[in-house]
């Protein structure tokens, strides 16, 4: 297993490329299931989650052809017959969950195995499937599998309101009521820019979509989608994420491609803390001078437009070094601290108290050896590390390379002692 060895105190400067929204990608490529004609998809991430997905899809009998070193994604659905996904690779992935929706619409039928829990909590897909039942799916649980069929002839349109406004279950419900019979519609939708990018996506393939990026969706069915060409949103938890080494490091950076708009509840908080973020034609210029302490914040996480979840464990490794007292709270997920020991054997003073992290600010932060157990955890230890003094040993990197391309290379770039050790 890989591992990140860096040895910290080094300011940023420079340019980092921001790539294509993970998990934008992950629904955009099950959509693919929806046609027969080929659907492309440019400025896709080069990560592994990526890899899985695909993985996945050719299970399923679709054709992926990878151009440009990975970053553009052609798939052709034509000839699908299998309707089954596999433990062994949805056990990888949990966003493997968003091929059951496009199953049932296409094939009326699927046999998708539970994605089960992971690191930051239990994960439960009752949402979806209560959803696509009420879309006229017949669902049965079976040996650890969804087993999915049509009720009738065909899914049907219907009114259906989320307890909670999940992504993946909207997601899901975006990608099979696109070929319903009838008018779908989602209360309580998610609002996330993900969400706007697929359908923006489908309205390409020919689907009837209106009101997505906000809390009611409406689904107008169509016989049939065909293909398209569509490019992949930059990815906003990346931005965040870089916005954040910098934040940590000092120095400035330029972030290409970044989307400082879909960041806005986040980019709040971040000046609140004392970095300078302005929008400039050749991205978003980032910068926090080494004289200039960061200063604490208190941060709750929300579903999108609030601050995400996805850049709590990234600023709470920000928040251990910052002037003054601060508390993370943590709404979405259960168990989404666990980076916490880990800051804390590097001398930061956290407290958990259920869903809340105390935070006291300490000067500095002293580098060690560590332990990734989840892909945001994993990164906020890489930034931990850039501000540490002396050396830091992030294991278990396989975590990070789910959804970040390249961490090393952008760092080093930008004048970070960062280097992957292979093992
Ligand atoms: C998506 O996960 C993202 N993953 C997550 O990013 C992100 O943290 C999350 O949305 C929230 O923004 C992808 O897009 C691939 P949810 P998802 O359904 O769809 C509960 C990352 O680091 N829930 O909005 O799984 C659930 O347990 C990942 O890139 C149910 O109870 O999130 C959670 O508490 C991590 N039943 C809450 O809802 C369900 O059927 C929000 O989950 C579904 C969800």
């Amino acid at each position: 297993m890989d591992s990140i060895e860096i040895k910290g105190g080094q300011p940023l400067h420079g340019v980092i490329e921001i790539a294509g929204a993970k998990n934008a990608c992950l629904a955009l490529m099950p959509a693919s299931l929806l046609t027969d004609q080929p659907l492309t998809l440019t400025n896709a991430p080069r990560l592994s989650d990526i890899a899985t997905m695909t993985q996945l899809l050719q299970t399923l009998g679709v054709e992926v052809r990878e151009m440009k070193e990975g970053q553009v994604l052609s798939m052709s659905a034509h000839d699908i017959e299998e309707h089954q996904a596999d433990y062994n690779i949805v056990r990888k992935m949990r966003a493997s969950i968003l091929v059951l929706g496009p199953l049932i619409a296409r094939l009326g039928r699927a046999a998708v195995s539970l994605p089960g829990g992971c690191a930051i909590g239990a994960r439960p897909v009752n949402i979806h499937l209560d959803a696509l039942s009420q879309l006229g799916a017949d669902i049965e649980l079976e040996n650890g599998y969804i087993m999915a069929s049509l009720r009738g002839t065909a899914l049907r349109g219907a009114v259906i309101k989320l307890p909670i406004a999940s992504v993946g279950a909207t997601e899901n419900l975006l990608l099979a009521a696109s070929l319903a019979k009838g008018t779908t519609v989602i209360d309580n939708a998610a609002q996330e820019p993900e969400i706007v990018d697929l359908a923006n996506c489908l309205r390409k393939m020919g689907a009837r979509i209106i009101g997505d990026g906000t809390k009611r969706i409406e689904i107008e069915g169509v016989e049939s989608l065909k293909g398209a060409t569509h490019h992949v949103i930059s990815d906003r938890i990346e931005t965040g994420t870089y916005m954040l080494a910098v934040a940590m490091a000092g120095g400035d950076i330029t972030l290409r491609h970044g989307c400082i708009n879909l960041l806005a509840s986040f980019v709040e908080k971040l000046e609140e803390a004392g970095v300078k973020v302005a929008e400039t034609a050749q991205g978003i210029h980032v910068q926090r001078g080494l004289s200039d302490r960061l200063q604490a914040v208190n941060v709750s996480t929300e579903p999108y437009p609030g601050f995400p979840t996805d850049l709590q464990a990234q600023m709470m490794a920000a928040m251990s070094i910052s002037k003054g007292q601060c508390q993370l709270e943590e709404t979405i997920f259960e168990n989404r601290f666990m980076h916490a020991p880990e800051l804390m054997r590097m001398g930061a003073n956290i407290e958990i108290r259920g869903r809340t992290a105390l935070i006291e600010g300490v000067d500095s932060l002293r580098g060690a050896p560590l332990m990734a157990t989840d892909l945001r955890a994993s990164v906020s230890l890489v930034l931990a590390g850039l501000a540490a003094e002396g050396h830091t040993i992030v294991n278990r990197v396989y975590h990070l390379d789910r959804g970040y391309e390249m961490v090393e290379e952008k760092l080093a770039a930008c004048g970070a002692e960062i280097r992957r050790a292979r093992s």
